[in-house]
């Protein structure tokens, strides 16, 4: 018995992140630097500072993960890195460490798109069941991915404007809440009520898409009429009644796109994934689908890592993928 061995590279947003993959579904290590409080003061990520972050952290984060997987790069398969979509000096820096392994080792050079990665996190806990759906939802991304078998991936509804996470992000800061907002904000939900009436755009459309500016908007305009008035608002109390209409869009156009793709697994990914509103929500609609199987992504693999690319890449490995030494950054890739 064959044992592959992934050395996986993940750079296109705030964190550096290096991880040693057992047959596409053992976590050996998953190192993660995150840059997060170097971009606080900024309110935001900033695509220079993140690429002079990830310069700085990567050779440390592959000797890190070679260490805690207990592997050298003799015992190595290939190497995965995530090449698109995301910010290109930042993707440039995974890019180019894969592409010196890769070289310097002799070994094949597999290139992962992110959005596969963050759907292939799901993998590292069962085996992904076919067809499939993904909810990816993140701070970059919004999107149905329907897979009618292994690697297609065919995306059904994206959002048209903000995606999930920005919006979070976005309202966050009107309520004094520091980058990233997510979590903070969906802890805030669990304090208060839904007493706003915020707009769920494109909720009854007859398509898969998204669209979260408007809410947003409505939002901030609510917050800023308040303060012009002097009028006090109960932030749980908004921070609430914003997730439920975040969560009522998302699982409503879920639920729309099972009932027209039948499948054996709804996968729920990426950063946004971890909101707690979302999981109990999606756990209780998925009760009128007994043949689909839900697969929440776990926390600790919900927001940026190697790991969920190592995943993806051992897939596409087998699939015989490679790229070569021209492997560029593709900040706008799709599927
Ligand atoms: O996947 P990710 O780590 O990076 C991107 O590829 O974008 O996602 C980060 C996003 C941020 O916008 C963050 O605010 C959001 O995920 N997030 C959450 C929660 N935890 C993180 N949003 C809502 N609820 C959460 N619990
Ligand atoms: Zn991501």
């Amino acid at each position: 018995l064959t044992r592959d061995l992934i050395l996986s590279f993940e750079s296109s947003c705030d964190e550096t992140s290096v991880a040693v993959i057992e047959n596409g579904d053992t976590i050996l290590s998953n190192i993660v630097a995150t840059q997060i409080k170097s971009h606080q003061r900024f309110g935001g990520v900033v695509p220079e500072v993140a690429s002079r972050h990830h310069i700085e952290q990567i050779t440390g984060c592959i000797k890190d993960a070679l260490k805690q997987a207990k592997v050298s790069y003799d015992d190595l398969t290939a190497v995965a890195v995530t090449y698109g979509p995301g910010l290109v000096g930042a993707l440039l820096i995974g890019v180019t460490a894969a592409k010196a392994v890769a070289w310097a080792h002799h070994l094949p050079l597999i290139p992962v798109n992110h959005l596969a990665g963050h759907i292939y996190a799901a993998h590292l806990v069962e085996p992904i069941e076919f067809p499939a759906m993904a909810l990816v939802v993140s701070g970059g991304h919004t999107e149905l991915v329907y897979m009618p078998e292994e690697n297609k991936f065919e995306i059904i509804g994206e959002t048209r404007d903000d995606a999930a996470g920005e919006a979070y992000d976005k309202i966050g800061r009107v309520l004094g809440i520091n980058y990233p907002a997510g979590k903070p904000v969906d802890e805030m939900a669990h304090r208060g009520h839904n007493t706003f009436d915020f707009p769920r755009a494109m909720d009854t459309d007859d398509n898969f898409d998204f669209s979260f500016s408007g809410l947003k908007s409505a939002f901030i305009n609510t917050v800023h009429h308040a303060d012009q008035i002097h009028e006090e608002l109960n932030k749980a109390d908004l921070a609430a009644s914003f997730q439920q209409a975040v969560v009522d869009v998302l699982s409503d156009k879920t639920v729309r796109a099972l009932h027209e793709y039948p499948v054996k697994q709804l996968i729920l990914a990426g950063g946004v994934a971890a909101n707690r509103g979302l999981r109990d929500r999606l756990t209780a609609d998925m009760e009128q689908f007994p043949n689909t199987k839900l697969e929440l992504v776990p926390l600790s693999l919900c927001g940026d890592n190697a790991a969920m690319i190592g995943a993806a890449g051992e897939m596409l490995y087998q699939h015989g993928v490679r790229a070569d030494a021209t492997l560029n950054a593709d900040p706008g890739l799709e599927f």
